[in-house]
């Protein structure tokens, strides 16, 4: 009776009171659980009354102990008495855009003002798209399992391993003038370092018309650099080889980064590499039933995350897909 008295009294509307009552009352070494052990002192004849009285008490707890926890949850809901509408309300925050699509934006509208046209394709490629249309033999090194990710073998599915895939399903549909650029996520097996992940991003263009020169390629990646980088970067052009191009050349600019005093990004040479480009091998346009007696065209592709990491001076390329806050909130404001 005394601890029933004692019960009706307890009040408390937070957890730490229900939680206070139920150690108490209801824990293992609580009230309820000393009477039981008292039990076995009580004569025989009285043990039917006390083991009523007992299951009533401890029924009892129990409904009080359910009442205060209900009571804590419910003085924890906001009603017209706690609201104190006078306090400044919360922020919203905003999020920030991405570096890659920021500059995947930049990119896609300098070549629109050259007439480039958007074009996108699936990242999950057959071999036909990806490689043998692009003049790319059976036994080239890219193929192998060691660069590309295959989702499947005979017939093969792969995850690409760059956008010219893109430029192969446009060249199947159109017929000449083509001029398009395919920006995508690509992917390739390599080993995720400051340099290297095993996807980034790119921007591949394609101009296929009569009269295309290699000079129209020189100008169109000129002036692409000078408007993204700005007209002081220096420019140089290496031949280099490419499957599905020939001749090939590859773009390099100085080091934005340390500007020849020697950093990781340009490893110490002053000079980056940016793209690879090239006229259209003849077999790539036969490929697609476009006579390369009438046609010619030039090509290129680009990593968005170099283009990034030159313009904002991105020293890790890691930090593009680790979603830190830090790191994407210094994009707020860029557009
Ligand atoms: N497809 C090449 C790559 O991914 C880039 C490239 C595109 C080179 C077009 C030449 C012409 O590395």
């Amino acid at each position: 009776e005394q601890h029933k008295k004692e019960i009706e009294a307890f009040t408390g509307e937070n957890s730490e009171a229900a939680e206070a009552f139920r150690i108490k009352y209801l824990g293992t070494k609580g009230i309820v659980k000393n009477i039981m052990q008292e039990m076995k002192n009580v004569p025989n004849d009285k043990k039917k009354e006390a083991g009523q009285l007992l299951n009533s008490f401890k029924q009892f707890a129990e409904a009080k102990y359910e009442t205060l926890k209900q009571l804590s949850v419910v003085s924890h809901q906001p009603s017209a008495k706690n609201i104190d509408y006078t306090l400044p309300g919360d922020d919203i925050t905003i999020g920030t855009r991405h570096p890659l699509s920021i500059v995947r934006s930049q990119i896609i509208s300098i070549f629109s003002r050259l007439g480039f046209i958007l074009a996108e394709g699936p990242e999950i490629e057959d071999d036909w798209h990806n490689f043998t249309s692009m003049n790319m033999p059976e036994n080239h090194p890219a193929r192998d399992m060691q660069d590309t990710f295959y989702v499947q073998k005979n017939p093969d599915w792969l995850l690409r391993t760059h956008t010219s895939s893109v430029q192969a399903r446009v060249m199947e549909k159109q017929k000449p003038p083509i001029r398009i650029i395919c920006p995508g996520r690509v992917y390739r097996n390599e080993t995720i370092s400051a340099r290297a992940h095993c996807f980034f991003h790119q921007v591949e263009g394609l101009y296929v018309a009569e009269n295309v020169s290699f000079a129209d390629l020189k100008q169109t990646l000129y002036f692409f650099v000078r408007e993204m980088f700005g007209k002081d970067v220096k420019i140089r052009f290496r031949p280099s080889y490419f499957p599905f191009t020939e001749p090939s050349a590859e773009m390099d600019i100085d080091c934005l980064i340390c500007h020849g005093k020697g950093c990781n990004v340009c490893k110490h040479t002053g000079w980056v590499e940016i793209l690879g480009s090239g006229m259209v091998h003849p077999n790539t346009l036969k490929n697609f039933d476009i006579d390369p007696e009438i046609y010619t065209g030039f090509a290129f592709g680009m990593g968005i995350e170099r283009i990034c990491q030159l313009k904002y001076r991105v020293n890790d390329l890691r930090l593009y897909s680790q979603d830190d806050v830090r790191f994407l909130k210094q994009f707020a404001g860029v557009v």
